[in-house]
């Protein structure tokens, strides 16, 4: 069920030995780097039967079921592969669109719900992606987020069916991204990493992955801050972000992703951001639960090198331009939404609290 993965640079070639007798349906976001979509073209050639350019920014409930309602429509003889070429949102989007129905509430009836089996009445697309940010790992996973900002909630489309047949992971795409969005990836990934570490799923695989992960993010990002061009980190964020995807597609996000999505529902602060602010207020509160001696070590194992302590990591947080929660001072707002957050299935994912916060 897990999609095959090509990883490197010009591992775009790849490409052209995927399902050489299916036309391609591409969906790509405007910002993509010319040259490297041209050689896509190149590849595909005649193959592609058609190209749309998603714009939509975070995938809304309201906008996608449209969409989806509306491609489903066009497209309900057509077995073409598609390949969705962008970030976690166009990823995200093209998960969905995958499955063609002509039931208008087909997508609402499948939200929040594991998608296992699919009904004779849809049509399940193969589907190729190609992340063109380093950071959100929907490549890797059979979960889409799907946000309400009119309703401000947050929905799953999830399942065994979700899943990409195949994702292809090429650096080039990143080469052209700028600082914000490049840094805010790449906290994305080291909050799945680290998410994936405090998390009662977690085994030795997850660890080793979001281990791995977390060295290569937290040495690479500060460089990429001094220097956009340098391909080399460039090349170890995609892997860093491959490795987190890896690791939480296994164990799920945890409490950090749970108390950011007021952040994004409300202020539309980007994932990334949203999640980091919280990174170094769930650490210490690993810190504070009794008898948390192994995580705590696991932890030290995969950022030890790089911070001592929840504060210091808010100090590289904030070298980075990412203002986080103050891990030192727990205000009562702090402790409000983490008393909201520990509840959600997110938050029930976390280690573990200390009797303070169970009592608050
Ligand atoms: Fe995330």
């Amino acid at each position: 069920m897990k999609p095959s993965i090509s990883l490197g640079v010009n591992s775009i070639a790849e490409l052209s030995n995927l399902y050489p007798h299916k036309k391609f349906c591409i969906w790509h976001i405007p910002e993509i780097d010319k040259e490297v979509f041209l050689k896509i073209k190149g590849q595909l050639g005649r193959r592609i039967v058609s190209q749309h350019i998603y714009e939509m920014g975070m995938p809304d409930f309201d906008a996608v079921s449209a969409a989806h309602y509306e491609f489903s429509r066009d497209n309900q003889a057509d077995d073409s592969v598609i390949l969705g070429i962008g970030g976690g949102s166009l990823m995200d989007f093209v998960k969905v669109l995958r499955f063609s129905s002509l039931n208008p509430n087909w997508l609402k009836e499948h939200l929040n719900t594991p998608l296992e089996k699919v009904s004779k009445d849809c049509i399940r697309q193969p589907l190729i992606l190609m992340p063109t940010t380093a950071g959100t790992g929907s490549e890797i996973t059979g979960t889409a987020t799907i946000w309400d900002f009119k309703r401000k909630t947050k929905h799953s489309f999830f399942g065994n069916q979700v899943y990409a047949d195949f994702a292809i992971v090429d650096p080039q795409f990143c080469y052209g991204a700028p600082w914000i969005l490049t840094r805010d990836s790449a906290l994305d990934a080291l909050s799945h990493a680290l998410e994936s570490i405090w998390n009662i799923h977690a085994n030795e695989e997850t660890r080793r992955l979001a281990t791995s992960a977390c060295q290569k993010i937290c040495s690479q990002l500060p460089l990429m801050k001094k220097n956009l061009n340098n391909q080399a980190a460039r090349l170890a964020l995609s892997e860093g972000a491959l490795l987190a995807g890896m690791a939480m597609s296994q164990t799920q996000t945890a409490l950090a992703h749970s108390l950011s999505y007021e952040d994004t529902l409300s202020n539309q602060v980007s994932h990334g951001y949203a999640c980091a602010s919280w990174l170094p207020v769930v650490w210490q509160l690993v810190l504070e639960t009794p008898n948390n001696h192994k995580v705590c070590d696991f932890i030290r194992q995969a950022i030890g090198d790089f911070f001592q302590s929840p504060i210091d990591m808010a100090r590289w947080l904030d070298n980075l331009g990412i203002e986080s929660y103050d891990p030192s001072n727990m205000t009562p707002e702090i402790k409000q939404r983490i008393s909201m957050a520990k509840s959600s299935p997110r938050g029930k994912n976390f280690v573990g609290f200390m009797q303070a916060h169970e009592n608050i």
